[in-house]
């Protein structure tokens, strides 16, 4: 089929290749030049493991191209993705982008006689395919002239090609049944179950399934937090006995299958990035403009901005006043495998370490720029943590795991290390390098044991 995506971000870029991989021909259309131009090179604007070979594959095969000609893509398909950003601005959902798309789609359909699809593919509240998308389209087009779908995406980054190429579901949602039949087509080469609702049930599930991990997440955090005051106790243990329970992992076959949503209940200082933090608050959002109280995502994302704080007293509790200490934060994206700094927990940790004066060094593996100038970045870890007060292990890259601790803690100005990611460190123990070592989950003074 041809496919037209409009916007050549995250979602937009990802869904193009993958598709064109199973043999349609995607334009995928974007209006900053420059970033089409990287893109018909075959370069990705940002890290995405295994894209870039794909991205390079099917423009070698001309399935693929990327155009700022959103007239000629789409007067060429039978589908058009709209996957442009969906912004947060005063605690309401920005919906610019997608008007000014959808205004763009009916102007050029205007001109053709053929049955159109117009697939949502952004995050949007209940209602807004129906309320918005539609009436739009309806301006400049006739009822039986277009179809419109909505069809979230479930990618996570750092494995997004794998989750798009191998979907746990696809989920759809249309205003008829020509263009959801349209869409299943599209997705027949994928080995997926897809399940058909209702345009606002499918606008509702992807904030439900965000909702539910940084739930999960924040809900690890609270009792993390718990054993921070509670002598003898590690959040780990602690979760570790809870995941046994049979419902969360079952014994199949003999064999007991620990299903992956169980990260999501091991405690760590906050999650971050594009998705969860937005996802919560516009669900938040939504609710109380239907004088719907949402007690419980009031109170994840309360844990949430809360929970940073552990850094930081956990600092205090070793160095006192932090004050011109300098602390170096290891990682700096919002978790391992990107390059994303959007709503990072590293950074809010900052954040609070610059209120409190500490003179903060940064490094990351993927991340060389981040917009804070009071920071200094360095280009190894070895090179940031030399003359340090503190480090702080704020992501779980498996570099970290490899520092040589015995070599570098007696070149700190203070040998403390702070794991937010509770590492295994089990390669160069830093216990063995008289390191003073302190993980979340567990009482500062029981931490070093
Ligand atoms: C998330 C969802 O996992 C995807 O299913 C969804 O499609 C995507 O948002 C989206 O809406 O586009 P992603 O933002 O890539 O994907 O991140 P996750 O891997 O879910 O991690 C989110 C945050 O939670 C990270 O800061 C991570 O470090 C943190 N986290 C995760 C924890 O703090 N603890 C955990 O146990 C697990």
């Amino acid at each position: 089929m041809n496919v037209t995506v409009i916007g050549a971000g995250y979602v937009g870029l990802v869904t193009g290749v993958g598709l064109a991989s199973v043999g349609h021909q995607v334009n995928c259309v974007d209006i900053d030049a420059d970033r089409v131009a990287m893109i018909q090179r075959g370069e990705v604007p940002f890290y995405e493991r295994d894209l870039p070979e794909m991205l390079q594959k099917v423009l070698s095969e001309g399935r693929f191209s990327a155009t700022t000609d959103v007239e000629s893509a789409i007067l060429r398909s039978a589908i058009t993705f709209i996957a442009v950003g969906t912004p947060t601005i005063n605690g309401q959902q920005d919906l610019s982008a997608i008007k000014t798309a959808t205004h763009t789609i009916g102007r050029i359909l205007q001109q053709s006689d053929q049955y159109h699809t117009i697939v949502v593919k952004s995050t949007v509240l209940p209602k807004t395919s129906r309320e918005v998308v539609y009436p739009i389209l309806l301006e400049y087009l006739s009822k039986g002239q277009f179809g419109v779908c909505m069809n979230p995406e479930f990618l996570r980054e750092g494995t997004a090609v794998n989750d798009f190429m191998q979907p746990d579901r696809i989920v759809i949602g249309g205003s008829d049944k020509r263009c959801v039949q349209m869409l299943t087509e599209l997705y027949a080469p994928f080995q997926a179950r897809i399940w058909y609702g209702s345009l606002e049930e499918v606008e509702l599930v992807k904030y439900t399934s965000n909702a539910l991990l940084a739930t999960l997440i924040s809900f690890s955090n609270e009792i993390g937090a718990l054993c921070e005051a509670t002598p003898n106790t590690d959040v780990r243990n602690v979760m570790q006995m809870l995941h046994m329970d049979q419902r969360l992992t079952p014994l199949i076959d003999n064999h007991y299958v620990s299903p992956e949503i169980l990260t999501y209940l091991q405690s760590s200082f906050g999650y971050g990035g594009s998705c969860l933090p937005k996802d919560a608050r516009a669900l938040r959002a939504y609710g109380q403009s239907l004088d719907i109280p949402m007690h419980m995502m009031e109170s994840v994302i309360q844990v949430n901005d809360e929970r940073p704080n552990v850094m930081i007293r956990l600092a205090e509790h070793h160095l006192g006043d932090l004050r011109d200490k300098i602390i170096t934060v290891l990682g700096l994206a919002f978790k391992n495998g990107t390059d994303d700094t959007r709503e990072s927990p590293s950074l809010a940790v900052i954040d609070r370490l610059l209120v409190k004066g500490a003179l903060v060094r940064g490094y990351d593996p993927r991340v060389k720029a981040i917009d804070y100038p009071e920071v200094s970045l360095f280009d190894t870890s070895e090179n940031a943590i030399v003359g340090s007060d503190a480090v702080m292990i704020c992501v779980n890259h498996y570099e970290f795991v490899r520092i040589k601790w015995s070599e570098l803690a007696p070149k700190m100005r203070n040998p403390l290390l702070i794991d937010g990611r509770r590492l295994v460190l089990d390669v160069d123990k830093p216990m063995s390098a008289n390191l003073t070592y302190v993980q979340i989950g567990k009482m500062p003074s029981q931490a070093d044991d």
